[in-house]
């Protein structure tokens, strides 16, 4: 290679985010990942709830190669068939949910798309959100994100916003939207530790957010592509909201968000709204409609369901005090959660932490083998079988 640095005792030059795990990853298959040493790990992580249909599955590697040999990209501004076809897919994938869409390239940007459309189409530019919510590292998503680290030293250039509490009638009773733009939820609250909107509490948010004037937006780059035994949450609760905002497992690790809006919403937009270089280019939209077919192939959204209900019925126990979530977000719930993890990564298991200290998270590929889920259960029993 030119450049050398690589090979030679320089310090590694790239900065530090999240604190990494235990081992360094040399490559991926379905729900396992191998490290550099040759150990195996089974992934209940799923790179962050991202890795939809498995690492590096055969079928997505090969559309995101045909694709790229043939024209790896173009902007909007060229018209490409693909695109096109791929619109209609997640669409139609989105089962009567919603009928037009935006490609963007994560979720962050999907978030704020759907902020700023709420404001343009509102002509208002105050938000509101729920406790606990996280949205993204861009402006308006930072805004109405509840995470006082993230928003630290920057409140003075945050939009302005109001916190609802979670699956407070009383408190949503007595709440004013008539200066909203827009409202945003996660239908399950991931980062704060699976926390689950009940559908009667988001029914009567959108009823009082419309009645008076004000948006409402699902953000669903967790809960969506399947995670949850359905299209989408909105399928789940049968609710439909403004926006449906998608990322992480919609290209099942290949970059790539959306907007996903009803036709009625749609009509409002003018020329200059939405634009993005890299939002919906060629071998991200392969790289989704792959997904998509996967998942309807494999009838992975019915195993993610038979998946949640094994669990539940084999992981509770003494030192296990209760599954939160659905499908394949799933929280286990323990006062001994950090023993747990360590338990867990000491067998080769990757599990993700939380915000709440007595959450851990499961978000794995939703391909999970019988002896994933196995494994999995055979470690928590061992671990509660451990004297406290
Ligand atoms: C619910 C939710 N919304 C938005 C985001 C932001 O997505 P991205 O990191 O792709 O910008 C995340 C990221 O973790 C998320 O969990």
């Amino acid at each position: 290679m030119v450049l050398s640095r690589t090979n030679g005792p320089m310090p590694n030059a790239l900065i530090q985010t999240y604190e990494p795990f235990p081992f360094v990853i040399d490559h991926g298959r379905g729900d396992r990942l191998w490290d550099t040493e040759g150990g195996e790990w089974i992934d209940f992580y799923g790179g962050h709830c991202v890795c939809s249909v498995g690492h590096s599955h055969p079928d997505l590697v090969s559309a995101i190669s045909a694709q790229a040999e043939k024209l790896l990209f173009y902007s909007t501004a060229g018209k490409v068939e693909i695109r096109d076809h791929a619109a209609d897919a997640l669409i139609e994938f989105s089962d009567g949910v919603a009928d037009r869409v935006f490609f963007c390239n994560t979720g962050a940007e999907a978030n704020e798309t759907a902020l700023k459309l709420a404001c343009r189409m509102t002509g208002r530019s105050k938000f509101a959100s729920v406790e606990g919510g996280w949205h993204g590292r861009t402006t308006l998503a930072m805004s109405v994100t509840d995470d006082p680290a993230i928003r630290a030293s920057l409140e003075e250039v945050l939009a302005p916003c109001d916190f609802l509490p979670l699956n407070d009638t009383e408190a949503l009773n007595r709440f004013d939207f008539s200066q909203c733009a827009g409202v945003i939820l996660e239908p399950i609250q991931s980062m704060s530790g699976i926390r689950v909107a009940e559908k009667d509490w988001v029914s009567a948010l959108i009823n009082k957010a419309h009645a008076s004037g004000c948006m409402v937006i699902f953000d669903e780059v967790q809960t969506g592509i399947g995670r949850l035994g359905k299209p989408f949450a909105a399928n789940v609760l049968g609710l439909k909201p403004d926006f449906i905002t998608s990322a992480k497992g919609l290209a099942s690790g290949f970059p790539m968000g959306a907007v996903l809006m009803s036709e009625d919403v749609a009509a409002q937009l003018k020329a200059p709204d939405l634009g993005s270089t890299f939002g919906g280019g060629p071998v991200a939209c392969a790289a989704m409609m792959a997904t998509l077919e996967i998942i309807l192939r494999e009838r992975l959204m019915d195993r993610t369901t038979e998946i949640e209900h094994r669990l539940r019925n084999e992981l509770l126990g003494l030192r296990v005090t209760a599954l939160r979530g659905q499908g394949l977000l799933l929280g286990i719930e323990s006062k001994d959660a950090k023993a747990l993890k360590s338990k867990l990564y000491a067998d080769q298991i990757l599990v993700g932490g939380s915000r709440d200290p007595n959450v851990l998270r499961l978000m794995p590929p939703l391909v999970l083998t019988d002896p994933s889920v196995i494994q999995l259960i055979y470690s928590v029993q061992a671990f509660q079988a451990v004297a406290v």
